[in-house]
């Protein structure tokens, strides 16, 4: 029984957060004073994103709200490593490979959440610190909301963020526009005239954000097996009380109801991850019918717009993703960056050891065809850092012959709420830049200061007092 419990937590918000708090105590940031629900939290991350940091941000104190409120749990690669017990330079290719590896998930009678159940008038969604974060945002928006729902075809079920806008004690805008699962889903029940039953859980661990996000594949693999093998465990889900759902046993709130057929609102605008405010909406309806939660709840939030906690995991699952499909064929890749400053997705780098004509063509044609989002591919070779933005920029500016190396593919699918994109067709240019050295030529050799020389400087540095 106590193991049981003891793997509840390990797999909650509450184990990692322990987990931040003993191993990295210098990434979790603990917020005393008051703060308000409108701006203020977000206005923090930003800046604090701004100098270098990343921590886990817990906000004792809401003005108004009696929860504590935690953000910015997925902004910091050296902890999302430590979620997979391995280091920051192998999260990517570990990800990609605990992802492939599903583990069924186990059934648990007890929910930590079943501490408070609030039904009929008492559904009460203001109740909730829900934060205004932008001041483009129509409304606060709960976003660390994992929807889940099944397939009212196969009847195997999905999870995943989507944006719910607060419109009243029990009423919530929804917006589907990935187009996937959860999407589909919701087009099968409206078909048979249907609304589809759903719930939104909040407070969950960082591994389920992860796995939430990974395309599933074969069709019917349920999105919490694949969460299990980022574990490495079963995931304990616990069934709730709408549709024999089941979500996870360990989570901080649950919100039961179901998103309407038929019925279509305003929605947004939205502070999205591309840094603009996102007037595309699929403009869904969510009616709450129970909360359930536990008696000491913490609110979890992402922090919106082209925040890192927004936008990190999916570069880490776009490089694991692009890595993979050009292993295939081009094992001299080294590394694939996805850098977050670039919306997560719209740029990837490439770092290979070119050794013919040609490689770099394909590595651009398949990165592109393996992921949607990405728009600019620029492939450069082994001795430029590609976790350096500066490096990057320096190859373009040294090693591209724009007549020769640079590609277009127009009328390319892109990203819906990509603001370039065609607002009818959803397309856009898609470009590839070849920034390796040219082969066969003599071209200019790169100026280098070796390891034994940067020490030596930083030893007579260090003893004229300016140690770096
Ligand atoms: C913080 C965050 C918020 C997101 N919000 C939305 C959203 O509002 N609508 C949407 O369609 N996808 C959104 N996504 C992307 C989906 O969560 C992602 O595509 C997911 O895999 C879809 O799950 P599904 O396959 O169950 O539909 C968001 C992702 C993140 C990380």
């Amino acid at each position: 029984m106590q193991e049981k419990a003891d793997n509840l937590d390990r797999q909650s918000l509450r184990g990692f957060l322990r987990m931040v708090e003993s191993d990295y105590p210098d990434e979790l940031l603990r917020i005393r004073q008051p703060v308000d629900s409108r701006f203020d939290m977000t206005a923090i991350v930003f800046e604090l994103e701004r100098s270098g940091k990343s921590p886990v941000v817990l906000f004792e104190r809401v003005d108004g709200y009696a929860m504590p409120v935690v953000t910015n749990i997925a902004a910091n690669r050296r902890l999302l490593a430590a979620c997979l017990g391995v280091g920051q330079p192998d999260l990517p290719a570990a990800f990609r490979a605990r992802c492939q590896k599903y583990i069924p998930c186990e059934l648990v009678p007890q929910a930590a959440w079943n501490d408070v159940v609030l039904e009929g008038d008492d559904v009460d969604l203001t109740k909730l610190p829900i934060m205004l974060q932008f001041t483009v945002d129509g409304a606060p928006y709960i976003t660390a909301g994992q929807i889940s729902a099944r397939d009212p075809v196969s009847g195997v079920d999905t999870t995943g963020f989507h944006r719910l806008m607060l419109k009243g004690k029990n009423r919530l805008g929804v917006s589907l526009h990935s187009r996937r699962r959860m999407y589909e889903f919701h087009r099968r029940a409206e078909e048979r005239g249907q609304s589809l039953p759903a719930v939104i859980t909040i407070g969950t661990h960082p591994l389920h954000y992860m796995g939430s996000m990974v395309y599933a594949y074969p069709p019917n693999t349920r999105k919490f097996e694949i969460i299990g093998g980022l574990f490495g465990e079963p995931y304990r889900l616990a069934q709730c009380g709408i549709d024999g759902l089941e979500v996870p046993a360990g989570a901080e709130i649950v919100i039961e109801g179901e998103i309407l057929a038929g019925v279509k609102e305003p929605e947004g605008p939205f502070s999205e991850f591309t840094g603009y405010a996102s007037y595309r909406s699929t403009q869904n309806v969510f009616v709450a019918k129970r909360i359930r939660m536990r008696g000491d709840a913490i609110y979890q939030s992402v922090t919106s717009g082209m925040s890192k906690d927004h936008i990190l995991v999916s570069c880490v699952t776009r490089e694991g993703e692009i890595f993979n499909a050009l292993q295939r064929n081009l094992p001299n890749v080294r590394a694939v960056h996805v850098p977050h400053t670039t919306c997560g997705g719209f740029m990837a780098f490439i770092s290979m050891k070119k050794t013919a004509d040609g490689e770099p063509q394909m590595a651009i044609m398949a990165t592109l065809g393996t992921e949607l989002y990405t728009k600019y591919v620029i492939v450069v070779d082994e001795d430029v850092d590609i976790f350096d933005m500066n490096d990057v920029m320096w190859a373009i500016a040294t090693r591209v012959r724009a007549e020769k190396d640079i590609f277009f593919i127009p009328g390319a699918k892109s990203a819906i709420l990509d603001p370039t994109s065609d607002p009818k067709t959803f397309t856009v240019t898609k470009m590839g830049i070849d920034a390796t050295r040219p082969t066969g030529i003599d071209f200019a050799e790169r100026l280098v200061i070796t390891d034994k020389q940067r020490a030596r400087a930083r030893e007579i540095l260090a003893s004229a007092g300016m140690a770096l």
